[in-house]
């Protein structure tokens, strides 16, 4: 019997349950801790949310943050990397407008990995990182029709870059900079198990190149379970309707009357507000402290909380990242919810990427995770023979 310790007892009761708490890995890049949120490599996020975007990216990659001299180089890096191969924007032009803007980036991601993958996991890692302003700028500017694609200017920063490249018609492109780039931090990275991060992790240990794996990751990503959330969010703050807090709890209470479901509110680990939600919050009362859907978002944090608080049977009644992201990105200018997700995308490419690196070349000193293999016990399997 080895000495290893056990981490968790596996009971027929735990089957079928999403891996729910299973123990399967480590992993170097954040932690979740239920009442504090996450920390990226043991800094609090919302001490990071101000950071440039470039230096959070370098302390996912390399697990401490930059000097400023090492800031400089690793964004002159980027920068280098940041060419795309022409065709990629020619073939991302034709992409049928009904395909949804996540399908966009996925297959923006793939395209990249048809004409730039080198093999080497790290090297991958940062070209995609790189790359990923151009494919997401794509898919806004390409996909509503806004207008021939942009030239990138990678000089100006990961995100800068990309809000230069979505040419935004109308918007205020100094708040949507100062807006995105926080997003950018606040979504890179959530520990190692949620979807995304684990369909990425899981294809990448079969050896397929990072693009695809990052592919399977938004494909995980899209799920309105998971990132598509934001754009369910801000489209339920619209139904409300109101900023008037008792009418805002008479709609809460209605909603779930009708087993309807309150979005933007519970978590799977978190048991307390996501700090990731209490910096946005701070940020909507900074930016747009007079937009509707925000003071109507502001007020189900208090309302909304109260009454899912009665119900005993929530583990979890608290805001999620997902609350009140939707209404900064609306009042910014970014008013089609269908684009939400790619933005949470564009940031997490960084934070999966980071831990594919990781599992691939790091863990279990150097060789890497082996091929992910779970097991399922067998239902209605019992021996027959056509005889
Ligand atoms: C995330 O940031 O990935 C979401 O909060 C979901 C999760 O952590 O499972």
């Amino acid at each position: 019997m080895s000495d290893s310790k056990v981490l968790f007892e596996v009971t027929e009761e735990h089957l079928n349950t999403g891996l729910r708490g299973f123990p399967v890995g480590t992993v170097r890049t954040s932690k979740v801790d239920p009442i504090k949120g996450v920390s990226y490599v043991g800094f609090p996020v919302a001490e990071l949310a101000e950071m440039d975007p470039e230096a959070v990216v370098y302390l996912l990659l390399n697990k401490v943050l930059p000097t400023p001299q090492q800031l400089a180089d690793f964004k002159a890096d980027l920068a280098a990397r940041a060419t795309v191969d022409p065709r990629v924007t020619d073939f991302m032009a034709g992409l049928p407008k009904d395909g949804h803007p996540m399908e966009w980036l996925l297959a923006g991601l793939n395209l990249l990995g048809m004409t730039g993958k080198t093999g080497d996991w790290k090297e991958d890692a940062l070209n995609c990182i790189a790359r990923s302003s151009t494919i997401v700028a794509n898919v806004f500017r390409l996909r509503s029709g806004w207008g021939p694609a942009i030239p990138g200017k990678p000089e100006l920063g990961l995100v800068e870059n990309m809000v230069h490249q979505m040419g935004v018609p109308g918007a205020d492109a100094d708040r949507l900079r100062e807006l995105l780039r926080i997003f950018y931090v606040l979504h890179m990275d959530h520990g190692g198990g949620n979807l995304s991060t684990f369909a990425g992790k899981a294809v990448a240990s079969g050896h397929a190149d990072i693009y695809a794996s990052l592919g399977a990751a938004m494909a995980g990503l899209y799920g309105p379970l998971h990132g598509r959330a934001n754009q369910e969010c801000l489209n339920f703050v619209r139904t409300v309707g109101t900023t008037d807090a008792g009418e805002i709890e008479q709609f809460v209470r209605d909603t779930l009357a009708g087993g309807g479901k309150i979005f933007g509110f519970g978590h799977a680990v978190l048991r307390a507000e996501d700090p990731r939600a209490t910096v946005q919050y701070a940020l909507g009362q900074k930016l747009c402290p007079d937009d509707e859907l925000f003071q109507t978002a502001l007020t189900m944090r208090s309302v909304a909380v109260k009454v899912l608080q009665e119900n005993p049977k929530i583990s979890n009644p608290y805001p999620n990242v997902d609350a009140v992201s939707g209404t900064l990105l609306n009042a910014s200018g970014l008013t089609d919810s269908d684009y939400y997700t790619v933005l949470f995308g564009f940031s997490r490419i960084a934070g999966i990427a980071a831990q594919i690196v990781d599992e691939r070349t790091v863990l279990r000193s150097g060789k890497g995770v082996p091929i992910y293999r779970c097991k399922y016990i067998a239902e209605n399997q019992e021996p027959r023979s056509l005889g």
